[in-house]
């Protein structure tokens, strides 16, 4: 069994352990759902609990390795060249609501390079996993992008971090740009599972911005490994840390890179 397999078995038993206690907790937090800081910021017993058990499994495994999850942060050696990110509830808006779009992600960075992911989907029992050269599967079978090549054609997904309400480069134009010329944009208010539908073909492409390393980690080499591209909104290669994505199907890209580049003002929609 090769290295990358065994680092992709283990976090599917972490998202798998962190997923029953997602379910667990479901329509039962009652009072604990509090803001982090933004308004719509939410964080909930849930959301700690499901980090606790994830960073119980990897730890148990691999000691030595950096971890930065979204609860409590840098753990560890950061230098170290293995790094997880880890989302233990991504989605906690819909999830304080019983909306069921909310995920388990757990990525790995070898020398800051996306390697290894899972994403599970509690509510619909959907588990998927890649890792480099390995390939993407769904629920352990092979999947891959969509081959949809014109915009006009296409199901596309965002969505829109909590600073929204701070500042004007809030996605905003780019939406209604991106739904006048698509079949529909979605907005799921699960950046993993966004990325995770890019790679089975569910959606043909996905943009956002204000993202963390634990949004995207593990979705950037599910897409990848399914045949899809990954890069910043100009096409060049992805900086993780500027939390600014588009996945597509590949086919799609360089239309819905130029068309993000020249998104007209909202007040062109009056
Ligand atoms: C959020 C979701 C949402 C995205 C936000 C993220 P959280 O994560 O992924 O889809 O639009 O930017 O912060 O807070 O539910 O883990
Ligand atoms: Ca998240
Ligand atoms: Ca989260």
């Amino acid at each position: 069994m090769t290295q990358l397999q065994i680092f992709l078995d283990i976090a599917t038993e972490a998202a798998l352990a962190a997923g029953a206690v997602l379910k667990g907790y479901l329509g039962k937090l009652e009072d604990a759902v509090t803001e982090k800081g933004r308004p719509g910021d939410l964080v909930t017993a849930a959301d700690k609990a499901s980090e606790e058990v994830i960073l119980t499994v990897l730890r148990r495994h691999f000691p030595q390795h950096s971890i930065l999850a979204e609860e409590s942060g840098k753990l560890g050696n950061q230098d170290n060249q293995y790094l997880w990110a880890i989302d233990p509830l991504d989605g906690t808006t819909n999830y304080a609501h019983q909306y069921p779009a909310f995920a388990v992600s757990i990525g790995l960075l070898i020398n800051g390079v996306p390697q290894v992911g899972v994403i599970y989907d509690p509510s619909g029992d959907e588990l998927f996993q890649a890792a480099a050269g390995l390939g993407a599967t769904r629920d352990r079978r092979p999947i891959n992008v969509s081959q949809t090549s014109e915009l006009s054609k296409s199901l596309l997904v965002t969505g829109f971090a909590y600073d929204r309400r701070e500042t004007s480069d809030n996605n905003y134009a780019e939406f209604c740009h991106l739904t006048h010329l698509t079949q529909g944009v979605r907005r799921s208010g699960s950046a993993s599972l966004d990325l995770a539908y890019v790679a089975c073909g569910r959606v043909d492409g996905y943009w956002e911005r204000g993202l963390s390393p634990w949004d995207i980690v593990a979705g950037i080499i599910l897409v990848q490994e399914a045949g899809g591209k990954v890069t910043a909104y100009d096409g060049s290669p992805l900086k993780i840390e500027t939390g600014r994505i588009l996945a597509t199907n590949g086919y799609l890209h360089d239309s819905l890179s130029r068309e993000l580049l020249q998104v007209p003002p909202l007040s062109a929609w009056k």
